[in-house]
C-alpha cells in the first residue's frame, strides 16, 4: 500500500500542510520542536483511530483551535480509499472512510497498516509487560477485527468479574457466584492467547533473520509467550479454569483477578539470556528495531500488501552499519523517516520541517 496525499489543518502546531508523498523512502528533515513527530503521528492517527503519544484527542487539536481535520488519500491493490478524521476539542471524533462515517473503530482497522518506531519503543524491551502487551495486541487488531472484539469483551467480562470480587465479603459465596463470569472469561480469554501464540509463532523466525541481517552476527534472539498456553484454545480455556479455582483466594485477598492475557507477556531473549534484565542498550535498542522490521514480513504475509514504515529519530541512535543496513530496507517500502540531519547519500524524497510547516 501507498499513501499518495496527506493533508492536516489545524493539527498539532500545523495550521495547513498538504504533502504527496514519494512511495519509497521519505524524509523530513528539521530541528527540535519544529513538527517532525507530529507529522507522523498524523499518519498513525490515520491508521489506528488514535495517537501513539497521547490519551487525549484534544491534545491533537492545534491551542486556540476548536477542530482539527487529518486526512490522506491511500492506494491499494483492490483500489483507492480515503480516510478522514475530524478532531473535537469539546466532542467525540469523527471517522469518515470514503467520506462515509464509520460507527466503530475497529471498521478503521486494517485499512492502512503503519509499522511505527519511536525512540520510546525502546520501552517494548525495558519496561513492564503491559508494554509488550500492547505491542502484540495492535498487530493483531491490525489484521484481524475479530481480534479487536474479543479485546473489548474480555475486557468487559473481566471487569465484571473484578467487580464481584471487590464487593463480596464471602469468598464461599463468592465461589458460586464466580462461575458464570469464569466461564465467559475463560473462553474469551483463551481465544486472545492463542491469537497472541500464532502470532509470536509467525513472528520469531523473522525476527530472528532482521537480528542477524542487522548486527551480521549469530546472537539468537528468541520471542516466547509467557502465560498460560496450549495447542488449542478449549486447552488454554481449561487449563485457565482450572487456575481460576486454584487462584480465588489470592484474587479475593488482593481484589482482581490475577491471572490471565491481561497479565500475560512476551519473553525477549537473547542467546538464552533474558533481555529485559541483562541485555545492553545497544543490544535493547537493535532487539527492539528487530521486532519491528520483522512485523512488516508478517503484515505481507496476511494481508498481501506491504505496510507504510514509520521511523521517527531512529537513526542517530544507530551505528554506522545498521544505519546503512537500516537505510537500504526503509528504501524498500513506502517509509517516513524523521531526523534532524540527514548526511546520507540514498535516494530519498527531502521535505524540510520548519515550525509547523513542510518547506
Ligand atoms: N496541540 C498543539 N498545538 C500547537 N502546538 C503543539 C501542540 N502539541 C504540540 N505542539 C508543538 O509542536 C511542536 C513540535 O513537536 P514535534 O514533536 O513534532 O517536534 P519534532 O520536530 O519531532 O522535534 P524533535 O526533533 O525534538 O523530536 C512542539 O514545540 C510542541 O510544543
Ligand atoms: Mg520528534
Amino acid at each position: 500500500m501507498r499513501i499518495k496525499e496527506l493533508e492536516i489543518k489545524n493539527f498539532r502546531n500545523y495550521t495547513y500542510a498538504k504533502v504527496n508523498l514519494n512511495e519509497r523512502l521519505n524524509v523530513l528533515v528539521g530541528n527540535n520542536a519544529q513538527g517532525k513527530t507530529n507529522l507522523l503521528e498524523s499518519i498513525f492517527l490515520l491508521a489506528l483511530g488514535k495517537s501513539p503519544r497521547v490519551n487525549k484527542d484534544k491534545d491533537l487539536v492545534m491551542w486556540e483551535k476548536e477542530n482539527s481535520i487529518i486526512k490522506l488519500v491511500l492506494e491499494k491493490k483492490a483500489g483507492t480509499t480515503n480516510i478522514e478524521i475530524r478532531l473535537f476539542k469539546a466532542g467525540k471524533k469523527v471517522i469518515l472512510i470514503n467520506g462515509i462515517p464509520i460507527k466503530k473503530i475497529s471498521e478503521l482497522l486494517g485499512i492502512l497498516n503503519v509499522i511505527y518506531f519511536f525512540p520510546d519503543d525502546l520501552k517494548l524491551i525495558k519496561e513492564s509487560p503491559s508494554e509488550r502487551r500492547k505491542f502484540m495486541d495492535m498487530d493483531i487488531c491490525q489484521a484481524s477485527k475479530q481480534y479487536f472484539y474479543l479485546l473489548t469483551r474480555y475486557e468487559r467480562i473481566l471487569n465484571q468479574r473484578n467487580k464481584l470480587i471487590k464487593t463480596s465479603k464471602d469468598i464461599n459465596i463468592l465461589k458460586d457466584a464466580i462461575s458464570i463470569w469464569d466461564e465467559q472469561l475463560a473462553d474469551t480469554a483463551s481465544k486472545i492467547i492463542l491469537s497472541r501464540i500464532k502470532f509470536i509463532n509467525k513472528l520469531a523466525p523473522k525476527v530472528k533473520n532482521c537480528h542477524h541481517y542487522l548486527t551480521g552476527n549469530d546472537e539468537n534472539l528468541q520471542l516466547s509467550y509467557v502465560g498460560i498456553t496450549g495447542e488449542t484454545s478449549l486447552e488454554i480455556k481449561n487449563k485457565l479454569l482450572e487456575s481460576y479455582n486454584q487462584t480465588l483466594e489470592k484474587d479475593f485477598d488482593l481484589g482482581y483477578t490475577t491471572i490471565g492475557p491481561h497479565r500475560d507477556d512476551l519473553k525477549i531473549t537473547l542467546n538464552n539470556i533474558d533481555l529485559r534484565t541483562f541485555g545492553s542498550q545497544g543490544q535493547q535498542r537493535t532487539a527492539s528495531l528487530s521486532l519491528k522490521l520483522a512485523e512488516i514480513e508478517t503484515f505481507k504475509y496476511e494481508t498481501d500488501e506491504t505496510p507504510i514504515l514509520l521511523l521517527d529519530d531512529v537513526l542517530s541512535e544507530l551505528d554506522n552499519t545498521r544505519q546503512n543496513k537500516l537505510l537500504e530496507i526503509a528504501s524498500k517500502l513506502q517509509t517516513v523517516l524523521t531526523c534532524t540531519d540527514f548526511p546520507f547519500d540514498i535516494k530519498c524524497k527531502k521535505f524540510n520541517i520548519q515550525n509547523g510547516k513542510i518547506i
